[in-house]
């Protein structure tokens, strides 16, 4: 009876400590005391378990997400949070572990280079070691594998393998029945990154064929050759894959439709905002912020969050470059360009990505 009565007395206090707490996940997981509260709504904190150095610019962090994260596929984003000399930073990267060690291990890995003048990723990489906490979004985008196996084909540029990594450990471990090549291009052969995982994959994953381009092991760059793709047994039947430089992709992507394969068929992702070139002349305009009742005045091709941010508002965002949709918001009146595609917006309201829109006159946003 006396222990009956002990243990309803107990579960009283824990229910009067979940409840009396904002966020009762909090009572459960020390971790989410390390994170700014402010960010617990948007992130989960992630603890810094390990720190591989792949590159002399690489580094892969393995983190522990708290047990609410709710996972990811193979080849999505994510938007990481972390803050620098009190402020918040929110960037977006490629998971390049497989979904199964997050199942089964409850680790997931993102694979950050370094990039010259990149606030952030200098930051990771200086500052970031074993045992921090940063804070986690949930898992975005599309450049996901075939449902039902394809042949595929994956061309990788650098840092560009990162998502693609994520994608072969995923086919590997699912034995995904296909021919799969991945084309991989690095500067030189110092700057392979994850070469011992790519190896140990091509030596167990008897489907992948494993290519590795260095554009400037010699005096003589050497880029994409028509016939690297040639060279891909049924090309025109494969899915392709493809991340890394700009100037990588356009020259694949025209390659490959040359080649006959459709436009369905060849998937993007970035690691560095895309764009067209936008005449200065022709957009800027007076921007009105009318939930912070502010009007400024912009010219040039700066973006409404860059327009934004200067002005001293904080607009939700996060990767900067029109693919997690996080910086959404609603366009009252006036006229945008859109950065990635050069298309001109309606003049009337419409939710508008405030990283990629550029203005074209008087437009009026409700932040
Ligand atoms: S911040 Fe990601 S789409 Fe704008």
């Amino acid at each position: 009876m006396l222990a009956r009565q002990t243990q309803h007395k107990a579960l009283q206090w824990l229910g009067r400590q979940l409840f009396n707490r904002e966020d009762p996940a909090a009572f459960f997981d020390p971790l989410l005391e390390q994170l700014n509260p402010m960010w617990v709504q948007q992130y989960t904190p992630a603890q810094i378990k390990q720190v591989i150095n792949e590159t002399a610019d690489t580094k892969t962090l393995v983190l522990k997400p708290a047990k609410q994260w709710a996972g990811f596929y193979a080849g999505q984003h994510v938007n990481i949070c972390t803050e620098i000399d009190g402020v918040r930073y929110d960037r977006t990267f490629s998971l390049s572990s497989s979904p199964a060690l997050w199942r089964n291990q409850g680790l997931i890995t993102l694979t950050i280079k370094r990039l010259p003048g990149g606030l952030v990723t200098n930051w990771i990489h200086d500052h970031l070691d074993t045992d921090a906490v940063i804070g986690l979004g949930e898992a975005f985008g599309e450049f996901r594998l075939p449902e039902i196996p394809r042949p595929v084909l994956f061309i990788a540029g650098g840092s560009g393998i990162t998502p693609i990594l994520s994608m072969l450990e995923t086919m590997a471990a699912d034995d995904y029945r296909a021919p799969v090549t991945l084309l991989y291009y690095v500067r030189t052969s110092r700057d392979i990154i994850a070469q011992e995982k790519l190896e140990a994959l091509a030596s167990r994953y008897s489907a992948l064929t494993l290519n590795v381009i260095a554009t400037h092991d010699t005096d003589k760059p050497r880029f994409l050759k028509e016939q690297d793709l040639q060279s891909v047994p049924g090309l025109k039947a494969r899915e392709v894959y493809m991340c890394g430089p700009g100037g990588l992709m356009d020259l694949a992507e025209s390659q490959l439709e040359a080649q006959g394969l459709k436009a369905e068929h060849i998937h993007k992702t970035f690691f560095a905002a895309p764009g067209v070139a936008l005449d200065s002349d022709s957009v800027g305009g007076i921007v009105q912020f009318t939930g912070s009742e502010l009007e400024v005045s912009s010219e040039g091709d700066a973006n409404i969050l860059e327009i934004a941010e200067a002005a001293g508002l904080s607009p939700r965002h996060g990767c900067r470059m029109g693919i997690c949709h996080q910086c959404s918001c609603r366009k009252t009146s006036g006229t945008v360009v859109n950065r990635l595609t050069g298309k001109t917006s309606g003049p009337g309201e419409e939710n508008i990505q405030l990283c990629v829109s550029v203005p074209q006159g008087p437009v009026s946003v409700d932040i």
